[in-house]
């Protein structure tokens, strides 16, 4: 694949199987998300990958963090509800953590940090598809979440970017590509 037929190859696939990117693949996939553009070359972006054991135990951190959001907010938690959080990192073999440490520095807007952190995300869903593997950007509470934020060694002001599911397609199947439409995505200028 070009370049430009992997930008719109990529698409979500919400269920990843084995084998995940490992090697020389998932090396490649970390760089270009590196290589991600970044005002000032300030590096804010971190990596973490979750698999096998780490995913199970980083799952019981996603589980008791539900808990006690529910516990700060008075409300009784939801068994389904923390079995679902406990589980969910199990749609893919691997998921990648993509946060955003804030570094100081005068003249680079903490938005522009978060923004250099999702370039490098969506770096690393495309160098994924480029590779032949499935990916699915997500985020939800937990990213929101001081305690999870904890558990990756983040602090509170830090930012996760998103969880990235990566893996193979179930059947060797890639969903199909994506046909966007522009329709309502031009503004013209001067604006009417
Ligand atoms: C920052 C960000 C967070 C997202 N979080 C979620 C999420 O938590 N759950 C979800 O189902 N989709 C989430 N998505 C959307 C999907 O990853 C996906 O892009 C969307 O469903 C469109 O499908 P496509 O990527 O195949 O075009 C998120 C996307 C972005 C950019």
């Amino acid at each position: 694949m070009d370049a430009i037929e992997v930008l719109f190859a990529r698409r979500s696939t919400g269920r990843l199987v084995g084998p995940a990117p490992a090697g020389e693949d998932l090396r490649t996939i970390l760089r270009a998300a590196a290589a991600a553009p970044d005002h000032e070359r300030l590096r804010p972006f971190r990596f973490t990958v979750l698999e096998g054991t780490a995913k199970d135990a980083f799952g019981r951190v996603l589980a008791d963090a539900y808990t006690a959001r529910c516990a700060a907010a008075g409300t009784e938690p939801v068994p389904a509800k923390r079995e679902k959080e406990r589980t969910k990192l199990g749609r893919a073999p691997l998921v990648l953590v993509v946060s955003a440490v804030r570094q100081p520095a005068a003249g680079v807007p903490w938005d522009e940090q978060r923004a250099a952190a999702a370039a490098a995300a969506q770096n690393a869903c495309l160098a994924a598809t480029g590779l032949g593997y499935g990916s699915m950007w997500r985020t939800g509470d937990p990213a929101y979440d001081p305690n999870v934020k904890a558990a990756l060694g983040l602090d509170a002001s830090d930012a996760i970017v998103g969880w990235l599911y990566l893996g193979s397609y179930r059947d060797g199947v890639a969903p199909a590509a994506n046909d966007p439409s522009l329709e309502g995505l031009l503004l013209p200028w001067p604006p009417p």
